[in-house]
């Protein structure tokens, strides 16, 4: 049993997350920027602590780390404002937050340190996201110093709750067909639930220390194959209109604008490289077919989905 202070806790990976580690009873802190927007279940499980904090302040995140055993940083954005080699946003994110959390991780004696990254991580990559990643995991190296860290780089993650199977069964509810730029992008999607596994089992493994997991479904697919599963596991199958490499580019362009972008040029360069590994699972897991488990929570969706803008109006998640 530890005390574990779960950045980033609060979001779709990290409620599985906390969901595992309660199940080990290891007592665990997640602040949050706003806790009454906060998932429901998340505060009902037993030693769980929601706390509102902004773990960009100092004094607030070292108080944080002081108070625990291992520290687990799920934090994370898919847009920022644009900068090289990554905007200001990403580095606030993905590069500040991680290398001060690893530098108090060290001065507080923390026994581990688990970092999430993404598959495709690369100082060099297409994108300001996958550059800011790869220097992340970079900067956290550095300032760990004699720090047991571990490395998590999962390919795009499906579960309930996902912004992604969800968001593309939702579409396919209301529209007519789905315009669709990278159809042919590649991913190897994994569910949330091995995730959480692999994560739960680093905390407890010494051997995991210094290592660095890459977590890939058992499966390759395409995001036209993706969005089509989508659509017919919900039971809302619609054509996908296939959008050349320029209009596509148009529409990310005017999306990258609207609030709460769900699609910037930026995300569109991270597709351009493969998102799929080959890497062995750790601890001889074996991660979970998409089909196996899709159909359950896209099929459900639907009945409780006629609450969604009620819930948005007041400003609480699903
Ligand atoms: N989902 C995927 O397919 C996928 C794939 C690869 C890697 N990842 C990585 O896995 C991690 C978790 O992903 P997720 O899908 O669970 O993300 P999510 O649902 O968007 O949750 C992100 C969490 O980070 C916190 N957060 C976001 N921006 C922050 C900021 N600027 N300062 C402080 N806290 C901030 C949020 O806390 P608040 O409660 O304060 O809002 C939230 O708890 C991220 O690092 C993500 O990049 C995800």
């Amino acid at each position: 049993m530890a005390r574990v202070l779960l950045l980033g806790g609060s979001g779709f990976i990290g409620r599985h997350v906390a969901e595992r580690l309660a199940l080990d009873q290891h007592v665990i802190t997640i602040p949050t920027r706003r806790r009454e927007r906060s998932r429901r279940d998340l505060i009902t499980l037993p030693t769980v602590d929601l706390v509102t904090a902004d773990v960009h302040d100092d004094a607030t995140l070292e108080r944080l780390i002081a108070g625990s055993d291992v520290v687990i940083n799920l934090v994370g954005i898919l847009q920022s404002r644009p900068g090289t080699p990554y905007g200001p946003d990403f580095e606030r994110a993905h590069v500040a937050l991680p290398r001060r959390v690893a530098q108090l991780c060290s001065r507080h004696a923390v026994t581990r340190l688990l970092h999430m990254s993404a598959l495709g991580a690369d100082l060099e990559g297409p994108s300001e996201y996958l550059r800011s990643r790869g220097a992340g995991e970079a900067a956290v190296r550095d300032a760990g110093g004699a720090l047991a860290i571990t490395v998590f780089r999962p390919s795009v993650v499906f579960g309930p709750g996902d912004s992604f199977l969800t968001l593309f069964a939702r579409m396919q509810r209301w529209l007519p067909f789905i315009p669709l730029a990278m159809t042919g992008a590649r991913f190897q999607p994994v569910f949330v639930e091995d995730v959480a596994e692999a994560i739960a089992r680093s905390v407890t493994d010494p051997a995991s220390a210094g290592q660095t997991f890459e977590l890939a479904g058992p499966q390759v697919f395409t995001l036209g194959e993706l969005v089509a599963l989508a659509g017919t596991f919900s039971g809302h199958p619609r054509p996908i209109l296939a959008l050349p490499r320029f209009i596509g580019l148009v529409q990310a362009a005017v999306m990258e604008r609207l609030p709460g972008a769900l699609l910037s040029r930026d995300n569109l360069r991270s597709m351009s490289v493969d998102n799929v590994s080959q890497a062995r699972w750790p601890f001889g897991l074996v991660p979970t077919a998409l089909a196996t488990v899709a159909p359950g929570w896209l099929g459900k969706a639907w009945p409780r989905s006629r609450f969604d803008r009620h819930r948005a109006v007041a400003g609480r998640p699903g």
